[in-house]
């Protein structure tokens, strides 16, 4: 039996938040180079996405290569920005089929121009898939999220379009490439660190953490599920008691 028939359809997560690591050390594990870890990984992204909408989930983001990453051996980004553009050109086909839409958040200015196009193809083409929205996180750092969105605030103040005083939580959160996303339920983080690493610090207020030591080559389908139902068992409080919760007060 699969972990999905144990899953509670009626109150899944809206949103997963993953951060995929672990590919370099798996690679590792094996003798082999970090770069045979990325394209296994991708192998894993693929069954999450299947995974995500075999049951029906509506937001699932990857954190996929954050601004602290630009910083790796020159190689090792070459590769990775070169295995996104024949990942997406591969996978465009089944995202169609699946109905599955993609979106992009962070600094994708930076991105090389080749990786940049391939992405807004499969974008465009996807945008009115109905399904499943997988959001990449690319050139992503909440801290850079963060510093650009109080940019966009402080110009609009300077030129009057704005009063200090109007600036909600809701404004802030409109001002995040995250707009129009919902905050994600449960954040997954493979590979066995516990730390953020400047994933969606804002968004991730009232998220359920799930962390496991399982490498993201190996994180498939029956691991996706998992976590759902770890999800499925907390008591979601948002500040209130218990008892509030039970007796929905
Ligand atoms: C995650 O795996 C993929 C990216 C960050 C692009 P890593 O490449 O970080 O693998 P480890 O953590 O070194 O094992
Ligand atoms: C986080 O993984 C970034 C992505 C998954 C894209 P890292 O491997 O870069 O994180 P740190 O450096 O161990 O915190
Ligand atoms: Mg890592």
């Amino acid at each position: 039996m699969s972990l999905k028939d144990k899953i509670d359809l009626s109150s899944l997560p809206q949103h997963i938040a993953v951060i995929m690591d672990g590919n370099g050390r798996w690679a590792k594990a094996q003798g082999k180079d970090r770069s045979f870890g990325h394209q296994e990984g991708v192998v894993s992204v693929r069954k999450v996405v299947e995974a995500a909408t075999a049951i029906g989930l509506k937001y699932l983001t990857i954190y996929t290569f954050s601004t602290e990453n630009w910083s790796r051996p020159l190689e090792e980004v070459r590769a990775l920005m070169d295995l996104l553009v024949s990942a997406i050109y591969k996978e465009t086909p089944d995202l169609m089929k699946n109905n599955v839409r993609l979106m992009a958040i962070g600094n994708l200015s930076q991105l090389p121009e080749k990786t940049r196009v391939t992405l807004q193809d499969c974008i465009d083409q996807t945008s009115a898939n109905t399904g499943t929205t997988l959001v990449l996180a690319l050139s992503y750092s909440s801290r850079w999220e963060l510093t650009d969105a109080i940019r966009q605030l402080a110009e609009k103040v300077n030129e009057n379009s704005l009063h200090p005083e109007d600036i909600t939580e809701l404004v802030v959160s409109n001002h995040l490439t995250t707009r129009n996303i919902p905050d994600p339920d449960l954040l997954i983080r493979t590979g066995g660190e516990k730390r953020l690493s400047n994933f969606l610090l804002w968004q991730l207020s009232y998220a359920e953490l799930y962390f496991t030591d399982v490498y993201w080559p190996d994180f498939r389908e029956e691991e996706l599920y998992g976590a759902i139902l770890y999800y499925q068992q907390r008591e979601r409080r948002f500040g209130k008691t218990s008892e509030q919760i039970i007796y929905k007060q």
